[in-house]
């Protein structure tokens, strides 16, 4: 049986513990959608900041929901939209302290109240986002735009 087993109490070093984890979790299996959900999974029960966690996947030049913890969210979300969509077109992490402060954020829970985007590429190749909110704000740091891209370079070797 699969299991994550998280000890540690502060958000560094949880992951620290939990990225071998993921890394364990994927490396024996090849099926995308099983292991996205399995990484959504992971990161939602290891974090207690996180209020949603998922994947935007990029098909047809449009970011798609896929794996996802969380409320039922927005399905589609086109290049250059929301915090998602400008995450994606710029390939680079963008960081939301305050979702009402981010012109044209898309409200799938408007609850939320900060959020973090990172890309996944392959190569030259954009695959999709990792996408995390928040229900407080200011929630997301350098160590979790760390983290996240690490885990988005181990999430992007399985595309
Ligand atoms: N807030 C995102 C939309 C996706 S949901 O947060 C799940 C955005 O502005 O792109």
């Amino acid at each position: 049986m699969e299991t994550i087993t998280i000890a540690a109490e502060a958000k560094k070093e949880r992951y620290d513990e939990l990225l071998p984890q993921i890394s364990a979790l994927l490396a024996d299996e090849s099926d995308l959608i099983a292991n996205l959900a399995n990484v959504t999974a992971a990161l939602k029960m290891a974090f207690s900041h996180y209020s949603w966690v998922g994947f935007y996947l990029l098909k047809n030049d449009e970011l798609v929901l896929g794996p996802f913890q969380g409320k039922v969210a927005c399905v589609r979300i086109a290049m250059g939209n929301g915090v998602c969509g400008t995450a994606a077109t710029r390939r680079e992490t963008v960081i939301v302290q305050d979702v009402t402060k981010f012109p044209g954020h898309i409200a799938c829970d408007p609850e939320s109240r900060s959020e973090i985007v990172v890309p996944m590429v392959r190569g030259t190749h954009l695959c999709g986002v990792i996408d995390v909110d928040s229900y407080e704000p200011d929630s997301f740091d350098e160590t979790d735009q760390a983290y996240l891209e690490k885990i988005a370079d181990i999430v992007s070797v399985k595309f």
